[in-house]
């Protein structure tokens, strides 16, 4: 079709996350000289483009996401000058870079809040949010902490308190000061004056407070596990003044050629559609859609979520589908490695913009750590539930090939977190050179996704399959069509597809071999946890009609 789409409409996003992809230097994290190192791997991938998390200078609390300087690059990660090379290898391949920003908070040791801290009157004593002690003493309000405890922490010298939803050490920045925010948009033109094709902004609908500092109520759906989840966050959160923000950083993006954002978003979808902003008044270009990693892994609920994103996008919005990032569980650990394939062919297949988290793509796991190991602060400030929250575990090292280290980091470093016990044969070596490896199928699918515009920027609708295990749907550009079977289930299923679509089709790819290049529609068979992808033929007028969307 001879419709112009944009490479953040078209291209694969693939997350690395700098500490764990490739060490040069022999001290055990990660940095921009072994990304470097590893540029062919990423254009192997036919991925479109490159999301680093945070490379800024950081104490790491947070690993990276407490920014004490927004513009420079922390030494554990190399330089400013490894980074403009990593640029330019990135951008000599095709690929674009979407770096991270963190707008939200800073680390306390940024000199913004060294200064705003030295006392309550000093030029930036307002750009994070300061409160007096409740009138008896003690915390201003009840707002919590997503990492635990309250969201307060008493600072002796100012003898008030500040604000962080996260840790401790990532004081909350005070965007109602139109100074604060006039500096991120600063630093956004740092990073765009560099080259860079945009950036993934972190917490987008928490950068706005309630002005009144009013209580947050109690949530009547509360587990009694997390404290965090104890309370609604009507007032640390998606903010309606919010949109406002977003729309500037936006206007800001539209003033340079071909710059994004995709936003962090975890909200419902009408909430969630807000976040594209309107035709007037755009703002990202991408809200993330996380659903599809809380939804349970079964074909009807997954269709039902997709269905229902698809209807509620609204007009002009661009879709877009994660499985996997470093704050969630490894998707082979989610829905196990005989569905990793067809989960993979889902995110790949389905229709809109798909993020891939480093690693998923050869099957990683999360990997179970010690006390002892854990580096991430929501498991270590809430030892009781780290299994369910710490993220530790979907963090560890690429494993590159089988010797010790997995060839993230020199033989004898100590890689900042465990290597996965399986990595002698799950790692890129092994499964490149084994075409029936999930690698080999990924490449294969990612290939596929280049040459063939209906499946990154066709039609999408579902169809009814017959069965509750399998979730089947087309997409379609122009006369061609292709039809996706997923199978969820651990057994071999038959499912009854509507007649329409005709009696055979060609084999495009399934998620195991074997299968003859012609499929029977009228007695099609998945195996247990196979995924087809099929070419339809697509002949009569009445055939067409059903398929366009
Ligand atoms: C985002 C990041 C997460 C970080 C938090 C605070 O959710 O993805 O890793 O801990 O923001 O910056």
């Amino acid at each position: 079709m001879s419709r112009a789409y944009a490479w953040w409409q078209r291209e694969i996003i693939y997350q690395i996350y700098p500490r764990s992809f490739q060490d040069s230097n022999g001290d055990g994290v990660g940095d921009l000289r072994g990304i470097l190192s590893r540029v062919d791997y990423l254009t192997s991938l036919n991925v479109g483009a490159i999301w680093l998390s945070p490379i800024y200078p950081s104490p790491m609390h947070d690993f990276g996401y407490d920014v004490a300087d927004y513009c420079a690059i922390d030494p554990r990660f190399g330089t400013m000058a490894d980074f403009n090379e990593l640029l330019v290898e990135i951008h000599r391949r095709g690929m674009r870079l979407i770096v991270d920003l963190v707008p939200n908070h800073t680390s306390d040791e940024h000199p913004w809040f060294v200064e705003s801290r030295r006392d309550g009157d000093n030029a930036k004593s307002d750009w994070y949010i300061w409160r007096d002690p409740a009138p008896g003493g003690g915390l201003p309000n009840n707002w919590l902490s997503h990492f635990g405890g309250p969201a307060w922490t008493f600072d002796e010298r100012r003898g008030q308190y500040y604000m962080h939803q996260f840790a401790r050490q990532q004081p909350e920045l005070n965007h109602r000061n139109p100074e604060v925010f006039e500096a991120l948009l600063e630093v956004m033109r740092f990073w765009l004056d560099r080259g860079v094709d945009g950036f993934r902004v972190d917490v987008i609908s928490l950068l706005l407070k309630d002005p009144l500092f009013r209580d947050e109520p109690p949530n009547p759906a509360w587990d009694g596990v997390r404290q965090y989840a104890s309370l609604r966050h009507i007032h640390t959160g998606n903010l309606p003044e919010v949109h406002g923000l977003i729309r500037r950083m936006r206007a800001l993006l539209d003033s340079r050629d071909a710059r994004m954002m995709v936003g962090e978003v975890y909200l419902p979808n009408a909430e969630l559609m807000r976040f594209y902003g309107g035709p007037e008044a755009p703002e990202c270009h991408l809200p993330f859609n996380f659903q599809l990693i809380s939804t349970p892994w079964q074909a009807g609920e997954v269709r039902a979520k997709v269905d229902a994103y698809e209807a509620a996008l609204p007009p002009g919005a661009w879709p877009n589908w994660v499985l996997g990032n470093h704050d969630q569980h490894r998707l082979a650990t989610r829905v196990g490695l005989a569905q990793a394939r067809v989960a993979t062919m889902l995110l790949l297949t389905l229709r809109g913009t798909p993020t891939c988290y480093y690693g998923d793509e050869i099957g990683l796991r999360d990997v179970a750590l010690p006390p002892e190991c854990w580096r991430d602060p929501v498991a270590i400030n809430q030892p009781q539930i780290a299994h369910l929250l710490g993220r530790d575990p979907e963090r560890t090292p690429m494993q590159w090939d089988s010797s010790a280290n997995a060839g993230f980091a020199a033989a004898g470093v100590l890689p900042w977190l465990p290597v996965a016990g399986d990595h002698r044969t799950v790692n890129v070596a092994a499964e490149s050179a084994d075409p029936q490896s999930i690698l080999s199928f990924f490449r294969a699918l990612t290939a596929l996704r280049r040459t063939e515009p209906a499946l990154s920027v066709g039609a999408y609708r579902s169809i009814d399959a017959g069965t509750d295990d399998v979730f089947a749907y087309l997409r379609s550009d122009g006369g061609r069509c292709l039809l996706v079977a997923l199978n969820f289930a651990d057994e071999q299923t038959k499912p009854v597809l509507p007649e329409w679509l005709g009696r055979r089709g060609e084999l495009v790819l399934s998620t195991r071999n074997g299968r003859s290049p012609t499929v029977g529609l009228d007695r099609l068979e998945l195996a247990a946890n196979e995924g087809i992808l099929v070419r339809l033929p697509v002949a009569d007028a009445g055939t067409r009609r059903r398929l366009s969307p």
